[in-house]
């Protein structure tokens, strides 16, 4: 078997890489370790950046969104009972479209579809070969039978605990490593969002996040310590604990339900340099994780993607192996600002075990400043809402 492309990972990188390239006449095979039904159970991101909503439409897969989003001005962020709320329209002239990870992906497949793209689930023991020679290849396996597809090039794509990264060689990898002391407990409920917009909250119990996917459905999280487990916490307790970190005011008004997922998620800043190594590019989680407070996971991603499909059809279509050479490097740029965004908010509005009162008056100091500062509302509106690719 042969392609130009081949993909490994068929979660939201790899599906938009793929439908970018499809779509200009290269071809690609992605391979996904799982069920494209388990691909879509996964509730994850919930906020996209305008970039992404520029890419999406793009690649010709943003119709539902543009019709299902909800398109968002501005979020607030709580502390000790007080709501300030970032303009993001008024701060820098951008907004963001609250769109679930799993509708954007449920899109993406049913674009893939329509052009009759090339997907093979449950593959097994995928291996990387030759990624500095002339003849890159993947093999794998599948229902006891074992393949091989040569290529151009390889996408990897396949988040944290994939096998792109670490087909690099350890001692031509730099990491970059925080793991923080907390995870999130996140549910989702058929239940009406508390308040329009979404809302950050620093408590003394610890963080809380107010989201939403639409008018009947709520996301919420909880800060809670690592070793909490998701199958200890009753929705009730969740509840409770979730009313006692909002605002009097808006906690007065939180109508609660039975989950319908409950899930926790440790918290992590991590980049692997460089994103390429021969033939091979890294894309999204494969090469680099934030931690969700700033909402940039899913954004990242697709920043990546936009930088290699850009790259490749330059290669193919200009024979100009520029936008290759020069992926890792650009690609890095935006990474680094978003992880700079994400750990700052991520300090800003937890609790942490080892924090002093002088880190919480820090805290006070940096929330202050967005209420009183349109400097600093802007300068969170402009990463919030994206930086420019
Ligand atoms: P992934 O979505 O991880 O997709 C990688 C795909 O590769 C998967 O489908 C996987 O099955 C497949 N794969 C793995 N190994 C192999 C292999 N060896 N062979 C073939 N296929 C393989 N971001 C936010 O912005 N907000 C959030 O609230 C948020 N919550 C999250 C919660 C969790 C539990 C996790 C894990 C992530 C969360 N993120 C969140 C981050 C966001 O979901 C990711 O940044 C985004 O999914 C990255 O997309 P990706 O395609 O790069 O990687
Ligand atoms: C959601 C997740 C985030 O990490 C975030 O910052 C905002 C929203 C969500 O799942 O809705």
């Amino acid at each position: 078997m042969r392609t130009q492309v081949a993909i490994i990972g068929g979660g939201p990188s790899g599906l938009l890489l793929s439908q970018l390239l499809n779509r200009a006449g290269i071809e690609t095979v992605v391979l996904e370790r799982q069920s494209r039904a388990h691909v879509l159970s996964r509730i994850r991101a919930g906020v996209l950046e305008r970039c992404t909503v520029d890419l999406l439409n793009q690649a010709g897969a943003g119709a539902r969104m543009q019709r299902e989003g909800y398109p968002h001005d501005g979020c607030y962020l709580s502390s000790d009972q007080k709501m300030i709320r970032v303009d993001f329209q008024e701060a820098c002239g951008h907004t963001v479209m609250v769109y679930g990870q799993t509708e954007v992906t449920r899109d993406l497949y049913d674009a893939q579809d329509a052009l009759g793209a090339t997907h093979i689930h449950g593959v097994e023991n995928v291996v990387l070969h030759d990624l500095k020679g002339a003849a890159p290849s993947v093999t794998w396996d599948k229902d006891g039978e074992s393949f091989r597809l040569e290529c151009d090039f390889i996408a990897g794509c396949d988040g944290f605990h994939g096998v792109s990264r670490r087909s690099i060689p350890d001692n031509m990898r730099r990491e970059y490593e925080k793991v923080y002391p907390f995870g999130w407990l996140g549910v989702l409920s058929e239940t009406p969002p508390v308040r329009d917009e979404l809302i950050y909250a620093n408590h003394p119990r610890g963080f809380a996040l107010a989201s939403m996917r639409n008018p009947m459905l709520s996301r919420y999280y909880i800060q809670v310590p690592l070793s909490d487990k998701a199958e200890d916490w009753s929705d009730d307790a969740f509840w409770t604990e979730l009313k006692a970190r909002l605002p009097q005011d808006v906690a007065a008004d939180l109508v609660t339900g039975a989950s319908i997922e409950k899930s926790i998620a440790p918290l992590r800043s991590f980049v692997s340099e460089p994103l390429r190594w021969g033939a091979l590019f890294l894309c999204g989680d494969a090469a680099h994780i934030v931690p969700p407070t700033g909402a940039k996971g899913l954004n990242l991603a697709t920043s990546d993607v936009h930088y290699l499909s850009q790259g490749l059809l330059a290669h193919y279509n200009d024979n100009d192996p520029s936008g290759l050479d020069s992926y890792s490097q650009k690609a890095l740029a935006r990474i680094w600002k978003a992880m700079r965004f994400s750990w700052s908010v991520t300090t800003m509005m937890h609790r942490f075990p080892e924090h002093s009162e002088y880190d919480r008056q820090m805290q006070r100091v940096e929330l202050d400043m967005l209420a009183t500062d349109p400097t600093a509302r802007k300068l969170f509106a402009e990463n919030y809402t994206g930086t420019p690719l």
